[in-house]
């Protein structure tokens, strides 16, 4: 079968469809998706039909799959597989999670991020899968920006100073400007990942910038001065003529590059419908040694969390 692509944006964002996702793909089928990923970063499927079992499959042919902290011995999961990361507002019977812990920490989400980017293995995809949505009028959308348009489109002069740029980010950073309750001398002891703000996109060898919500400062650059180009980086690339939001239907599946995008959830109600989306995160980098690796990066970081953003507490509560 072959894929069908229409635009979103005239290079980002593309609805995808022609292909049967509930079944083995060949590596000619996953090409053209890859393919189609590097051209407009963000892809969108609708009416997948998928299973969670099928998601995680579909998930595999692009990489070795991040999975969700390990939970003690009989704890309970509301998702059957760690390699599902829960983004509902739902506790463990499925219904609307009422525990702050939880609402804290999803919080984040409605900031400007890509995924992963407070660890120090890079997320290249995320797929994220709608089981239930708030009706179209609540909203509940996903918004995405184009990172790679967004660096182009910079003055030369802004290109120079951030060519050699590193930015340090963390998890706790974006928690607490979603309103968290941690301090920074905390968060400087927690683990901190450390990336270049460029980079070239391996897919497509366009350069993009790699800022997110967790990137709390910016090596050899003062605080101040530092954060303040953080800041101007995600405001300039999340003007309109960079982004897209997606309005969801259940069944449907976006998958977005976090190292050519940035994406932010939209406002909804939270505590009036119920929201059940699903993700896989595919590790960055596709050769043999990295697609069995049996490390567990999460689970680690978390086991590090303070308590204003227990992570444990907001699992337990469904998130
Ligand atoms: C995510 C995420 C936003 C949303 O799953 O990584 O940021 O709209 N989700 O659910
Ligand atoms: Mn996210």
């Amino acid at each position: 079968m072959s894929l069908k692509v229409e635009p979103i944006l005239p290079n980002f964002g593309a609805v995808c469809s022609g292909l049967d996702l509930t079944q083995p793909l060949s590596a000619d089928e996953v090409k053209q998706i890859t393919d189609a990923m590097d051209k407009y970063g963000v892809t969108v499927w609708r009416n997948t039909g998928l299973t969670d079992e099928q998601h995680v499959e579909f998930s595999r042919n692009f990489g070795y799959l991040e999975r969700v902290p390990k939970r003690p011995d009989g704890a309970k999961m509301r998702l059957p597989y760690r390699e599902l990361f829960d983004a509902s507002n739902l506790n463990l019977e499925g219904e609307i999670t009422t525990d702050p812990a939880a609402v804290e920490y999803r919080k984040g989400d409605r900031l400007w991020h890509t995924d992963s980017a407070f660890l120090e293995k890079r997320t290249s995809y995320s797929i994220l899968l709608a089981h239930i949505t708030p009706p179209p009028e609540a909203g509940g959308e996903t918004w995405f920006a184009d990172a790679r348009t967004a660096y182009e489109d910079l003055p030369q002069e802004t290109k120079d100073l951030i060519e050699d740029k590193v930015g340090i980010n963390s998890l706790w950073w974006s928690r607490k400007k979603a309103g968290a309750d941690v301090a920074e001398e905390e968060i400087l002891e927690r683990p901190l990942a450390r990336h270049p703000i460029v980079h070239t996109h391996a897919g497509s060898g366009r350069k993009s910038l790699f800022i997110a919500a967790h990137t709390m400062d910016i090596e050899g650059m003062e605080g101040p001065e530092g954060r303040q180009l953080i800041a101007d980086l995600i405001a300039h690339t999340t003007q309109p003529q960079y982004t897209f939001k997606w309005s969801w239907q259940p069944g449907d599946m976006v998958i977005w590059d976090n190292l050519a995008t940035m994406h932010r959830g939209g406002e909804y109600d939270y505590t009036a419908y119920k929201r059940d989306m699903r993700r896989t995160t595919v590790r960055e980098g596709t050769e043999p040694h990295l697609m069995e690796t049996g490390d567990d990066p999460y689970t680690a970081l978390f086991a590090k969390s303070p308590k204003a953003v227990d992570i444990n507490s907001a699992r337990d509560a469904g998130r």
